[in-house]
């Protein structure tokens, strides 16, 4: 798998995996999404490709004291391969290049396998309950 930055031409492609992955929300514009990620921080949302094709997303973000994760999918076919771990292992290493040192993530809680696969990476709940509110 080849990782490269998210390029705008990527965001049809990203946006059909996001809902193959089950991704997309109602309450979520995806275009918006991508939108504010490149008026943000745009060097940290990165594509995996197989073949040309995408395969493997995850936008990670860095606001000067914790990264986040956020967008990680993996086309279904191609799951369980791996490629999982490459982008993951990649963005954290970005991440870690800008100084960061924790990774904070959110995932439903309905969203078992998630919760395992990310303690398989060393991930590990905090005890801590999230909080949100929208603007
Ligand atoms: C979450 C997602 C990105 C994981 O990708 P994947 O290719 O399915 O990941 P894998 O099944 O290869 O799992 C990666 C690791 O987690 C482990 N793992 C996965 N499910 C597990 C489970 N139920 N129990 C224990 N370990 C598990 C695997 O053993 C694997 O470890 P290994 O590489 O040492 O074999 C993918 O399933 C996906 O796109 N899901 C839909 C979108 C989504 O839910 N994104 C996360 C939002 S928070």
């Amino acid at each position: 798998m080849e990782i490269s930055i998210f390029d705008i031409n990527d965001q049809d492609e990203v946006i059909n995996l996001w809902r193959d992955c089950g991704l997309l929300r109602a309450q979520n514009d995806p275009y918006e999404d991508i939108k504010r990620k490149i008026n943000h921080s745009p060097e940290l949302f990165y594509v995996g490709r197989k073949n040309g094709k995408i395969i493997a997303t995850v936008m990670a973000g860095y606001e000067g004291r914790r990264g986040w994760i956020n967008l990680l999918a993996v086309e279904p076919s191609e799951q369980k391969s791996g490629y999982v771990r490459e982008i993951m292992n990649h963005a954290e290493q970005k991440l870690g290049e800008r100084g960061c040192i924790k990774v904070n993530l959110q995932i439903r809680q309905t969203n078992k396998q998630a919760i395992c696969f990310y303690q398989s990476l060393g991930y590990a709940e905090d005890l801590v309950l999230s909080m949100g509110k929208r603007l």
